[in-house]
């Protein structure tokens, strides 16, 4: 667990398989000590700060009740509360909360942001979601994805929608585990060629495979899982009108998850807007498991913080 000690969790491609690997054995290990009532106070008398500017639910309360459970505590710290939202610089936030603090995690825009916060800071900064990157969401499924298929290499994921944060992050996860990842996205709104070109360096030592498509039906074809999120993203609130229309056809419902391997599994980081994105026949029929995803968030999240700031 050395190489872990005081990293950050800015991006999935900045850890090698291996790595990824001792996190989803450890996010399996605390599931079950959870479960079983067994303490793990891994982090007892430490602190994590959350810093939002944007919206959260899962990833909010599962950090929480995560310290929580990992003998710590964490403190929410909404973005226009604190001086950040007055103008204060990053770089003086991230060195006066090194000074209180354990942990930093931050959702908000810009991962330069992000970027530049670690820079500055001397505790570990966990990526909890930027416009670019949501590597916690995919910890989480990839643990989910373990529980119901086995092991991930070889598996075929198809990815149904924007080429957006949960994308993005899902390319260097499945490229990671040596999975096949298939996206289909309508032109225009695909994922980020420098990630993607990133993505097929990662997939080369691993086995896995990366392709990028249009079409969902291609995608779809024979995969052994089938993702897909919001159509408009938070800060995006804008291009929803635009949005609903461009990506009408690629709505994942029955008639598309027919291509799927017949024991194919759903999943969706939410929150799902059903009839949109996703049929409420799919996202609440027997394949989804989104909300063994969402709790995965928790013990995903523990093992990371558990990692880096043990
Ligand atoms: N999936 C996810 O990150 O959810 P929240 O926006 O509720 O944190
Ligand atoms: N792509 C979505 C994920 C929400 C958890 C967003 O960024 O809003």
């Amino acid at each position: 667990y050395e190489s872990f000690k005081g990293r950050d969790m800015l991006s999935l491609h900045d850890f090698t398989p291996q790595e990824i690997a001792v996190i989803l054995d450890l996010a399996g290990k605390l599931k079950s000590k959870q479960k079983k009532g067994v303490p793990h106070p891994y982090l007892a008398g430490k602190t994590l700060g959350m810093i939002f500017q944007k919206s959260s639910t899962r990833t909010r309360v599962s950090f929480e009740v995560g310290m929580y459970q990992l003998g710590g505590r964490a403190l929410y710290l909404n973005a226009n509360d604190i001086q950040l939202g007055r103008g204060e610089s990053i770089a003086d936030t991230a060195r006066v909360l090194s000074r209180y603090l354990d942990g930093i995690m931050i959702r908000t825009y810009a991962q330069a942001d992000v970027e530049e916060l670690a820079r500055y800071a001397d505790i570990p900064v966990i990526n909890g979601l930027t416009d670019r990157l949501h590597p916690c969401q995919i910890l989480a499924d990839l643990q989910t994805i373990r529980e119901h298929k086995g092991a991930l290499p070889g598996l075929k994921l198809a990815y149904v929608g924007d080429g957006n944060n949960v994308c993005h992050s899902l390319l260097f996860g499945c490229a990671k585990t040596g999975m096949q990842i298939s996206v289909a996205s309508p032109p225009g709104y695909q994922p980020d060629e420098g990630i993607v070109a990133l993505a097929r360096q990662d997939a080369v030592q691993t086995g896995g495979r990366v392709e990028i498509l249009n079409d969902p039906v291609q995608a779809v074809t024979a995969a052994d899982v089938v993702v897909t999120d919001v159509w408009a993203s938070m800060g995006q609130e804008a291009e929803q009108a635009v949005r609903a229309e461009v990506f009408t056809p690629y709505q994942v419902n029955e008639e598309l998850v027919r291509h799927a391997k017949t024991d194919f599994i759903f999943l969706h980081c939410l929150p799902a807007h059903r009839g949109e994105e996703v049929a409420a026949a799919v996202i609440d029929g027997p394949h989804s498991v989104v909300w063994d995803e969402a709790e995965n968030r928790l013990h995903a999240q523990k093992a990371v913080m558990a990692l880096v700031m043990g």
